[in-house]
């Protein structure tokens, strides 16, 4: 079977249609994610351009990469990018050079964030920047107005195509709309975290992509008797039940898992040629609780 991100199906992201399987940038930085040095500059440039040319066409990547600046291994790997290529920037949090974990929320974090990212990823314009809210993995209730408005402003001046938010509540996501029109939301989202299904819905009714990030759970991956049940059945892994129920559960989820191993990755899109039948289905629908407990499939 040839592998390709095709499989997986199209949804309009911003001006562009995106194959709905993405790669998501974080664990490049190993494997706590913690803002370190890349540790392996070659695999990391590998996997990135096994990525595109699997037909991975949506990248994500953000200031929570660190200091160490992944952007510039994109760049390495894949510039200039394919005309496909759409690269997602988070902004408004980042890893400061000692170590620490901080909000960048003001006007000044948030026009350096965006110019940094020009300058790394070597580009004009941002293809999307999505402004990254405190609140994961469970989002709060909280004012996004006056970042978003900063982010605005910088649209207005040209350096960024489209905006998007994350880690965002309805509300929050309804008040970024007033001020700029919002291309995707992105928080997390997986089989056995559902928090977010009538937000997956409203979304698919308005058209916007879903962006599920941390589709397999994190670090580490899910881990539910349910999931290893159908994993089973199918004679698969869990982490590609996992991505294939996202892929079904609706057509406007975007899941972008991350990983540092080409053979991940190769599994991770081998994902969007599965389908899962009505019992599977069923049985993966438990898990999350929203019908009842998990019960033998
Ligand atoms: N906006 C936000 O607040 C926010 C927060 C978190 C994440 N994100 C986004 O979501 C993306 C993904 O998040 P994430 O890295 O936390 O979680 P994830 O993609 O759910 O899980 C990554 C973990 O799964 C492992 N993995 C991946 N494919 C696998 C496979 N086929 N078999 C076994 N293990 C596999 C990876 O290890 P290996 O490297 O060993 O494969 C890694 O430990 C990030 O890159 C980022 O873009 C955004």
């Amino acid at each position: 079977m040839t592998i390709t991100a095709e499989r997986s199906g199209q949804f309009a992201l911003g001006d562009r249609l995106a194959n709905r399987l993405g790669y998501g940038t974080m664990r490049l930085t190993g494997p706590d994610a913690a803002g370190r040095p890349p540790p392996d500059r070659t695999t990391t440039i590998a996997v990135l351009r096994r990525a595109v040319d699997l037909g991975v066409d949506h990248i994500d990547t953000g200031d929570y990469e660190g200091p160490h600046k992944v952007t510039d291994l994109i760049r390495k790997a894949l510039h200039p990018y394919p005309v496909e290529l759409t690269i997602t920037v988070d902004v408004g949090a980042r890893w400061t050079t000692e170590g620490r974990w901080v909000q960048a929320l003001s006007s000044d974090d948030l026009g350096r964030a965006v110019q940094d990212h020009l300058v790394h990823l070597g580009v004009d314009v941002l293809d999307v920047v999505n402004l990254r809210m405190p609140g994961f993995p469970e989002p709060v209730e909280q004012s996004l107005a006056e970042p978003m408005e900063t982010l605005a402003a910088l649209q207005q001046q040209g350096l960024i195509r489209h905006l998007g938010v994350s880690n965002v509540t309805t509300q929050g996501f309804a008040e970024a709309e007033a001020i700029a029109r919002i291309v995707c939301v992105q928080n997390h989202y997986d089989v056995t975290h559902r928090h977010d299904d009538p937000l997956v819905d409203a979304l698919a009714r308005l058209g916007i992509p879903f962006v599920a990030c941390s589709p397999l759970g994190g670090f580490p991956p899910i881990q539910a008797p349910g999931l290893a049940r159908v994993a089973a059945v199918l004679e698969t892994t869990e982490t590609e039940v996992a991505l294939t129920w996202l892929l079904a559960r609706s057509p406007n989820i975007l899941p972008i898992p991350s990983t540092r191993a080409v053979a991940h990755l190769e599994q991770n899109l081998e994902a969007g040629a599965r389908v899962l039948g009505p019992v599977e289905l069923e049985a993966l629908d438990r898990i999350g609780s929203v019908v009842g407990p998990e019960e033998d499939l």
